[in-house]
C-alpha cells in the first residue's frame, strides 16, 4: 500500500551569521495508511523542524531540499492553492499550545461550526449538530457550556480537546501532532493522549507524533523513528526497541528512563551533553557520548542501514547486539 507520507533525504539549514547552521541533516521516513509513527528525541533533535517541512512552515529563508510526497503530492513543489488544499483536506495538526490554536475572540462553538462550514460546505444547522457530536466523542461532559465558552473560560485539558474534535472532524488522512499534552497536567495528560489515540484508530488516520517521552510513543505508536541531532539513528517497533535495541542512543534513552522500582541509588544518565546538527563533523553525531565508539565510528558519513522491517545507524550495531539487548551499569555511565 502506498505510504501516506513519505520523506526522504530532507536536509535543511538557516541562515547564521552569514554563513548556514545545519538543522536537519538527512531525514528519511514513512508512515503508512493508519500507522501511527513516534518521533522521539532530545529537546533540539530537529522532532518540530521534520513536521514543519511537511507543513511547509519552516522559518523565513530555511534551505531546504529532499522530498516530502503526501499522499502522492510533491508537497515542496506545490504552489500556493494547491498546499491550502492539501493542509485542508488531507492534514491536521496539533500543538502543543491548544490556545495558540484557537482564536481568542471566538466561542467554541463558532471555532468549530464556521470550521465544519468552511471546510465541508455544511449547513449551520448541521454542522452545529456535528460540533456537538464530536464534543460528546473527545469525553466533554457539559457540551452546551463549552460551546457557548471563549477559550479563556476553558482550561488547558478541555481546550485540547476542542483542537482534538476540530481535528479529527474531516478524517484527515494524516495527523500531525507535536507534543500534544505537553503543557497539561499529569491527569489530564493521559486522559487527553487516550482520546488522542482511540479517535484516530476509530477513523483509521495516521499519525506523526513528535514526543520526547519514549514510552508515551511506545504506548501509542506502531513504530518509532529515534532522532538525535538532526538525523534518524534507529527506526524500530515499540517491542523491537524494548527488548532489542540496536543503536547506543537508543539503549541509553532507555536506560534513564526513571524508574519507581529500580534497585540502583543512581539515576542513571546519558554521558556527555546532546550535540546540535550544526556541530556534528566527520563520523558519527553519537561519538562523543557513545561508551562503544571505536577508532571506526570516526570518520565518513555513518548511513541508516535497513534490516527487515527496522533500520539503524550505527557502524558496530551487529557486534553489538547481544550487548544492547541489556540494560547498561548506571555507574558505569554516569
Ligand atoms: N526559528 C528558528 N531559528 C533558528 N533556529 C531554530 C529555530 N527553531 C528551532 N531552531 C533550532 O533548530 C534545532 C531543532 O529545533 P526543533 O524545534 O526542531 O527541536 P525539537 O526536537 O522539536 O526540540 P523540543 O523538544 O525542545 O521541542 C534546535 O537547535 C533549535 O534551537
Ligand atoms: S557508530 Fe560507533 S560511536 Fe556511533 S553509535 Fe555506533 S558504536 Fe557508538
Ligand atoms: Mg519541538
Amino acid at each position: 500500500m502506498t505510504d501516506v507520507l513519505e520523506l526522504d533525504d530532507i536536509r535543511l539549514a538557516l541562515p547564521h551569521r552569514g554563513g548556514d547552521r545545519t538543522l536537519l541533516r538527512g531525514v528519511s521516513l514513512s508512515v503508512a495508511p493508519g500507522e501511527a509513527l513516534g518521533l522521539v528525541g532530545e529537546s533540539g533533535s530537529g522532532k518540530s523542524m521534520t513536521l514543519r517541512t511537511v507543513l511547509r512552515t519552516e522559518p523565513r529563508g530555511a534551505r531546504v531540499t529532499g522530498r516530502v510526497t503526501l499522499d502522492g503530492q510533491d508537497v515542496r513543489g506545490l504552489g500556493a492553492s494547491a498546499l491550502r488544499r492539501l493542509r485542508a483536506d488531507t492534514l491536521a495538526m496539533i500543538s502543543q499550545n491548544p490556545r495558540a490554536a484557537l482564536n481568542p475572540v471566538l466561542r467554541v462553538s463558532q471555532f468549530l461550526v464556521e470550521g465544519l462550514c468552511d471546510a465541508r460546505g455544511e449547513s449551520r444547522e448541521v454542522a452545529t449538530r456535528r460540533a456537538r457530536d464530536l464534543l460528546a466523542q473527545v469525553g466533554i461532559a457539559d457540551v452546551d457550556r463549552c460551546m457557548d465558552s471563549y477559550p479563556h473560560q476553558l482550561s488547558g485539558g478541555m481546550l485540547q480537546r476542542v483542537v482534538i474534535a476540530a481535528a479529527v472532524a474531516g478524517s484527515p488522512r494524516l495527523l500531525l501532532a507535536d507534543e500534544p499534552t505537553t503543557a497539561l497536567d499529569v491527569t489530564t495528560q493521559s486522559e487527553v493522549m487516550a482520546i488522542l489515540d482511540e479517535q484516530r484508530r476509530e477513523r483509521g488516520m495516521a499519525m506523526l507524533f513528535v514526543t520526547h517521552d519514549l514510552e508515551l510513543a511506545s504506548a501509542v505508536c506502531d513504530r518509532i523513528a529515534v532522532l538525535y541531532a538532526g538525523e534518524i539513528v534507529e527506526i524500530a517497533t515499540p517491542d523491537q526497541l524494548h527488548s532489542a535495541p540496536r543503536h547506543p542512543y537508543t539503549r541509553l534513552l532507555l536506560d534513564s528512563r526513571p524508574s519507581l522500582t529500580a534497585r540502583t541509588p543512581v539515576l542513571p544518565v546519558i554521558p556527555g551533553r546532546p550535540v546540535a546538527a550544526y556541530e556534528v563533523g566527520d563520523g558519527c553525531a553519537f561519538a562523543a557520548r557513545c561508551p562503544w565508539s571505536a577508532p571506526q565510528c570516526a570518520d565518513g558519513e555513518v548511513t541508516l542501514a535497513h534490516h527487515a522491517d527496522r533500520a539503524v545507524r550505527c557502524r558496530r550495531s551487529d557486534d553489538l547486539a547481544g550487548e544492547l539487548a541489556h540494560a547498561t551499569d548506571p555507574e558505569a555511565t554516569a
